[in-house]
């Protein structure tokens, strides 16, 4: 099972969906993650009943937070600003679908973080550490 949540999260980090610039978007943000300096852009167009009609994003990282980028991409079309901003880890751990370490939660948080801020209209804080699982600290 795990094998193809990895396959699938190639597949998005080696062609990425909904990639690239956005001309005047209504919403946008971009942040770094502080561990390793890669970046992330993401860009939204709003209709009138503030639901996302068009998402792009743009940047560059591992396949960790690009895959989740990209996936998440798929997934926010029809959604309120409301609902963004309500989103919460599991969103993108969910579609990541493989267990993620803590090293690399910030990888896979990274598009959470841009996508509520963008919502928000200012940076949001990183979603909140769980602690380390028991066979993780074994
Ligand atoms: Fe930079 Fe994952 S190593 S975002």
């Amino acid at each position: 099972m795990d094998d193809m949540y990895r396959e699938e999260i190639l597949s998005h980090y080696k062609r990425p969906r909904n990639w690239g610039p956005m001309e005047a978007p209504d919403l946008e943000f971009e942040d770094t993650n502080p561990l390793c300096g890669d970046e992330l852009k993401v860009m939204l167009k709003v209709g009138e009943d503030r639901r996302v009609t068009a998402v792009k994003f743009d940047g560059h990282g591992c396949a960790i937070s690009q895959a989740s980028a990209s996936m998440a991409s798929e997934e926010l079309v029809g959604k309120s600003v409301d609902e963004l901003v309500a989103l919460d880890k599991s969103f993108v751990l969910d579609l990541l679908g493989i267990d993620i370490s803590a090293t690399r939660m910030k990888c896979a948080m990274l598009s959470l973080k841009v996508i509520k801020s963008a919502g928000l209209g200012g940076a949001v804080d990183w979603e909140p550490e769980t602690p380390p699982s028991e066979a993780e600290v074994r």
